[in-house]
């Protein structure tokens, strides 16, 4: 973080971009996002990386987009003058957008192919909840920031409105329930199917996880769409799961190492050099 991210004046900054002017323009792109991905997509782009340059400058820093998807984020990155790599298991996930999938590396969030400290920031969105081992990846992102970098890390929590995406609102009444109904309505599997595509993840475990890392300092926990005035809900314990719709994790990688960091390092990195 610089000095205009720091403090008083790097909030007052964050505060006047979170309006409740851009949580509606974010909802209504949302509402279109099975019609016009484009439109959903780009624009959360743009907002995710302007939310990010709120705690760091971005031009000439080395950004990890772990689960980049169909490719949005590479372009919005690039614009703020970041050197982006989007990683992704899935290929044909990343060149949606049209994107060329040179310069991106295929591989799991769990393991990531990135040497110990190679990036500036590592940033994941909406990615953890599809993992079944968020921790593991929540602890590979620490692995591959350098001391003084940004982790950005944001998901969908099981028991936000959105929590069972296609199959919502009925994941409320069980992950499998909810998965069986969508396919009896539409004639075929959800694209994300409960415990094999999408977890119950929640913001406390995340939170806890983040207060237990040493390795890291938290610099914000918030609704990721709400106006700055709606961040008091995640001091709700049990509130927070269902109101804040999707949950923003920002931390500093601080110097020290977490436990048993060196034996994974010795498992997971110095495979790929950034
Ligand atoms: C809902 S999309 C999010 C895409 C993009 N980050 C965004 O915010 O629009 C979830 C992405 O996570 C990826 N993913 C699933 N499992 C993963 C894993 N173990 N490691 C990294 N990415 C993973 C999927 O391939 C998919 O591209």
């Amino acid at each position: 973080m610089s000095a205009a991210h720091e403090g008083a004046a790097g909030r007052a900054a964050r505060r006047r971009y979170a309006t409740l002017g851009r949580s509606v323009a974010l909802f209504r792109a949302f509402l279109v996002e099975q019609t016009d991905p484009d439109r959903f997509y780009g624009l959360l782009a743009e907002d995710s990386v302007r939310q990010v340059a709120g705690y760091t400058a971005l031009a000439g820093r080395t950004v990890l987009d772990v689960g980049g998807g169909p490719g949005y984020f590479a372009a919005a990155f690039r614009a703020a003058g970041a050197h982006y790599v989007g990683l992704d298991p899935d290929v044909g996930d990343f060149s949606a957008a049209g994107e060329s999938v040179a310069g991106m590396l295929r591989g799991s969030g769990t393991a990531l192919p990135v040497r110990t400290a190679g990036v500036d920031v590592a940033f994941s969105s909406n990615v953890l909840e599809h993992v079944p081992t968020p921790e593991r990846m929540l602890d590979e992102m620490v692995r591959v920031t350098r001391p003084g970098g940004l982790l950005f890390v944001s998901f969908t929590p099981w028991l936000s409105p959105w929590g069972g995406h296609e199959t919502a609102p009925w994941h409320y009444l069980g992950g499998d329930r909810a998965r069986r109904r969508y396919q009896r309505r539409t004639g075929r599997p959800p694209k994300n199917r409960y415990r094999e595509t999408l977890f119950p993840t929640s913001i406390g475990a995340t939170l806890r996880w983040a207060r237990g890392c040493a390795g890291v300092e938290v610099l914000d926990a918030l609704p990721r769409y709400h106006p700055w005035w709606g961040r008091w809900v995640i001091r709700l314990p049990g509130i927070r799961e269902v109101v804040a719709w999707n949950f923003l994790l920002v931390l500093r990688r601080t110097g020290t190492e977490p436990a048993g960091a060196a034996e994974k390092t010795e498992l997971t990195g110095g495979r790929v050099a950034m």
